[in-house]
């Protein structure tokens, strides 16, 4: 299962209004979470300003850039299986620029290098500003240009760019990058650096842009978003005293964050939460495992105690705030019984959804240097027996919501039978709507009638719009 940063797909929707004419063809393909996600969107700004326009065909694109991962040897392997397939590419055609970004660039350089010698450059996430540069320089200078340096003096900024920007319902904002908490399986310290918080002046700015470009829910973006400022600000401010800085610009009808830390979670956010009517109803909050000895291993630097604790405070605070999780089974040295804890943990919080993965080891993290001990098998065995238990978890939780009006923000049309539009709640459920009201608009905010519920989405009838987006209002 993909774990919530993740969108998988290729990114396809145009950034910029499409006011300067298109010469050249840019092919961009995106593995791995939001973050990547997001530097895609960051890298096709950049590009268009230099004239490029995204194409779907690799085969005729002047610029080819592969956004890639290295989460997992899942992952890593999406990316490899890529290659084969862009040699013919370069042979065809050598003026094409082959660019590699992300967090497996960044990671694996040389050997990818050896295993790619007809690529143009290689730069890592602390780069991506720099990619118009690349692609100029490869064009002039056919040496493969690497990039994957980390400026640890450097502020996190990401400027705005000239020229009217569009944007979905929904925006992903940046406010932190990098992590450091180096729990014991994972590669993003190593692969996107120090943890260092964005200016909040540029946050509420970009928020500002996109609000008025039409976004109506802000999603703040970070691998561990609520450590925000403790590195790299020049005037303190904490996560929750962002998060109603935020809160408060007009428009933002609904407010999300993805992901935090158990060990960052303070009481001042479960007040956010009590307080403010536009931060959604929904909290993901990574536990990984429900043993503490497991947990110790991980680095995790809480207990599953600290956890239920947590989360029994917020939903004293906050009654039917709907509560997801990251899970990995098969960690080394992970029991049966170990494993059954996490099992039990997740009955306890009773999680809307998980996003679950077998332990994957990882080139140079510390849990490499612990025995794989849990059988391939094993692995998959427990992996099986937690998707079955989220899936009763999700249906149970789903129940709840039946007939039930509940707020819809319309994200898109749908073409599905019986199905006219697809939005999401403030628990962060998938939506579908039967509408007898054919203009509903994405922006819109509907009242939804829930008539079915499965363990994946929920569906129901458009009762009345009592919100609608900007647009519409216009029109
Ligand atoms: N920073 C976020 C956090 O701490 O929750 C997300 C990190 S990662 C992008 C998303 C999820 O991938 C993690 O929460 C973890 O469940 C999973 N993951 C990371 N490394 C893994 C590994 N080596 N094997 C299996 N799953 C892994
Ligand atoms: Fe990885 Fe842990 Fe940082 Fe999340 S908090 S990005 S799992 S090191
Ligand atoms: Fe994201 Fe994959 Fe990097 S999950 S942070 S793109 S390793």
């Amino acid at each position: 299962m993909q774990s919530s940063l993740f969108r998988g797909a290729a990114f396809t929707r145009p950034l910029f209004s499409a006011t300067i004419p298109f010469m050249k063809q840019l092919y961009l393909e995106t593995f791995g979470c939001q973050m990547n996600v997001a530097d895609s969107d960051r890298m096709e700004l950049l590009l268009f300003q230099d004239g490029y326009r995204r194409t779907p065909h690799r085969e005729s694109a002047d610029v080819v850039l592969i956004n890639t991962c290295a989460i997992r040897e899942k992952a890593e392997q999406k990316v490899f299986s890529l290659f084969g397939q862009l040699k013919p590419i370069k042979l065809k055609n050598p003026d094409v620029v082959l660019g590699l970004t992300g967090c497996l660039a960044q990671q694996e350089q040389d050997s990818l290098l050896k295993k790619m010698p007809f690529l143009d450059f290689i730069l890592g996430p602390d780069a991506i500003e720099s990619v118009p540069d690349a692609v100029e320089k490869a064009r002039q200078a056919r040496r493969p240009l690497i990039d994957i340096d980390f400026d640890r003096e450097k502020k996190y900024s990401i400027p705005a760019l000239d020229g009217p920007r569009t944007t979905g319902p929904v925006a992903f904002v940046n406010i932190i990058k990098g992590c450091d908490k180096f729990c014991s399986f994972c590669v993003v310290p190593n692969t996107r650096g120090r943890e260092k918080s964005r200016a909040d002046s540029e946050i509420y700015e970009e928020v500002r842009q996109l609000v008025s470009a039409g976004a109506r829910e802000i999603i703040l973006l970070g691998q561990n978003v609520n450590s925000y400022g403790k590195v790299g600000l020049d005037t303190p401010l904490t996560f929750h005293e962002l998060l109603r800085g935020v809160a408060d610009i007009p428009g933002v009808e609904r407010l999300r964050f993805t992901s935090s830390h158990p060990m960052d979670m303070t009481r001042d956010v479960i007040d956010a939460y009590r307080d403010l009517p536009n931060l959604m109803n929904h909290m993901h909050l990574p536990v990984q495992s429900g043993s503490d000895a497991v947990l110790y291993r991980m680095r995790r630097h809480h207990t599953v105690e600290n956890y239920i604790d947590l989360i029994d405070e917020l939903k004293q605070e906050v009654p039917g705030i709907a509560m997801t999780t990251d899970l990995i089974v098969g960690f080394p040295g992970e029991t049966e019984s170990d494993f059954e804890e996490t099992l039990t943990l997740m009955r306890r919080i009773g999680f809307h959804n998980s996003y679950m993965f077998a332990y994957s080891p990882r080139p140079f993290t510390p849990a490499t240097e612990y025995e794989d001990s849990v059988e391939h098998e094993v692995k998959q065995e427990r992996l099986q027996r937690v998707i079955r238990l989220q899936e009763e978890l999700a249906k149970a939780a789903g129940l709840d919501f039946l007939e039930r009006e509940v707020e819809v923000l319309v994200e898109s049309a749908s073409d599905r039978e019986g199905i006219d539009y697809r939005g999401r709640n403030p628990e962060y459920w998938n939506v579908m709507i039967a509408s007898p009201d054919e203009s509903l608009e994405p922006g819109d905010i509907v009242k939804v009638k829930i008539n079915h519920a499965s363990g994946h989405a929920l569906r129901g009838t458009w009762v009345e719009t009592i919100n609608p987006a900007l647009h519409s209002m216009i029109a």
